[in-house]
């Protein structure tokens, strides 16, 4: 990266904050049906934006749910690589509000950071992806790569309706490389490079027992109580060493292979910080497994909700009507969230007494990702980083779920590069979400490094697919 790309990121680092907290009041919560117009104006003011940095062929393609943003800059030549860059404008719900210390959608600036829903998942972080376009094409007139830019706004409900258009505009989205950050560094001042997300399985189970609320004394004894029955099918999940019991659960967990395993030991983790951190007073997990392969390599069952009978103050002698549950399921290479699904609702209509119904729901899900922290593209994000951040840059995995990317590696046949630069401390999904403003702009220098080393290195190796 040219000296003059680096200036025009550092003098411009004011209006860069600006613009992002315009970009943070939008309320765009993607699950809200009562904020559709929220995402639909955030959508159109993204899509307003990268008319502005010069984009071609930019684009707001409505869907069933909400709408895509698109833009992309083609002329660095059939030669050189092209770079998907993905992104999410839609947010959390901001709920419990009064745990704030200000509003979610003022954002402010306090300690370095920048706090409001959004902050660094994802707004912070498509915002220094776009700075570093910006820069590139203002400064030099070009960039090194093709870019393509997708944003969009379901990814918080599960990218629903992504999946289709992808498919549908596979020639529009053809990449060699998808670029993401939507992931975290590993702390402070310890860059990194994510080479592995976590699937998803989610289903909802309801209970339910008599018509209506009975009263636990006339017919307490004699009727089997939907609360009572719900608790125990959980219970029936997971034996006392932490392993999920739903027949055939592991059956496509991939075993790890021992260099990943010596290399996850080197990775630096306090399970002791980290329980203090979220104040528990120890950590929990599967017997026979290290917190960090808790974390990033094996798969959970986990409720998420539960819901039944008397809720207020005081007491109420009921046996309740029904009772439900959210429960979730993290997965790891090579289980599929469907087959996942379809075992998880056999087992529970298996658990399920005679004495109650229940239904079960497939409410969505998610692949995992696997990419191979050898290929070149992640080699160069390892570089970028250590450039500017000027220390080394760890691999690791994430927990979490970002559910398209397995799609964009097997329909675009696109190495993901997941590089992101959020903490783990800065509150994604809870009160207080933040985004330290140090990362914002170092992450903008580290795009446009990649850019430059991404070029280079594709250029000599010509391991680009065919196109
Ligand atoms: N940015 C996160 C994914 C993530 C979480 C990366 C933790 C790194 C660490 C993403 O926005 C997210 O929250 N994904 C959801 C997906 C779900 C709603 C389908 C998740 O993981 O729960
Ligand atoms: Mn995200
Ligand atoms: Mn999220």
């Amino acid at each position: 990266m040219s000296e003059a790309v680096r200036t025009f990121l550092r003098t411009n680092q004011e209006r860069f904050l600006d613009e992002l907290i315009t970009f943070l009041q939008f309320p765009s919560i993607s699950t809200d049906p009562s904020r559709k117009e929220d995402v639909q104006l955030c959508a159109s003011w993204l899509r307003d934006h990268l008319q502005m940095l010069g984009l071609q062929n930019v684009q707001l393609f409505p869907t069933e749910g909400h709408p895509v943003v698109y833009g992309e800059w083609l002329e660095a030549g059939a030669q050189a690589p092209t770079v998907l860059v993905y992104g999410h404008y839609d947010v959390q719900p901001v709920d419990p509000v009064d745990l704030w210390d200000s509003p979610p959608f003022r954002p402010t600036i306090r300690d370095g950071a920048i706090y409001a829903r959004g902050a660094m998942d994802d707004k912070g972080q498509v915002w220094l992806q776009l700075k570093a376009l910006e820069a590139w094409l203002r400064v030099e007139g070009r960039l090194p790569v093709n870019v393509k830019v997708l944003i969009e706004g379901e990814e918080e409900i599960g990218s629903v309706h992504l999946g289709d258009f992808v498919k549908q505009h596979r020639q529009m989205l053809d990449a060699d490389v998808v670029l993401i950050s939507d992931t975290a560094m590993l702390g402070p001042e310890k860059p990194a490079v994510c080479y592995g997300l976590r699937g998803l399985a989610y289903v909802e189970l309801h209970v339910r027992g008599p018509r209506r609320d009975l009263h636990s004394g006339s017919f307490g004894g004699a009727v089997d109580n939907p609360a009572n029955v719900l608790s125990w099918m959980i219970a029936q999940l997971k034996d006392r060493y932490g392993r999920i019991t739903i027949p055939g659960f592991y059956d496509d967990v991939r075993p790890l292979s021992e260099l990943e395993q010596q290399a996850l030991a080197q990775v630096p983790f306090d399970p002791a910080a980290f329980a203090h951190s979220i104040g528990v007073p120890m950590l929990y997990g599967e017997a026979g497994y290290s917190p960090v392969e808790w974390l990033w390599t094996r798969p959970t069952l986990d409720v998420n909700g539960l819901w039944s009978g008397f809720q207020g103050k005081g007491a109420k002698t009921i046996i309740p009507a029904a009772a439900g549950a959210k429960i979730s399921m993290r997965l790891v290479p090579d289980q599929s969230p469907a087959d996942i699904a379809q075992k998880t609702i056999r087992y529970l209509q298996y658990l399920a007494p005679p004495t109650v119904e229940i239904d079960v729901l497939d409410l969505y899900g998610g692949d995992p990702v696997l990419v191979d922290p050898e290929s070149p593209p992640i080699q160069v994000a390892l570089k970028a980083l250590e450039t500017v951040y000027q220390t080394s840059a760890y691999l690791i995995r994430e927990g979490g779920s970002i559910p398209i990317v397995s799609l964009f590696q097997k329909q675009l046949e696109a190495t993901p590069v997941l590089m992101g630069f959020a903490l783990p401390t800065e509150n994604a999904h809870s009160p207080n979400e933040h985004f330290h403003l140090d990362n914002f702009y170092r992450g903008m220098e580290t795009v446009a490094v990649f850019y430059e080393l991404l070029a280079a290195t594709m250029a000599q190796q010509s391991t680009q697919k065919h196109r």
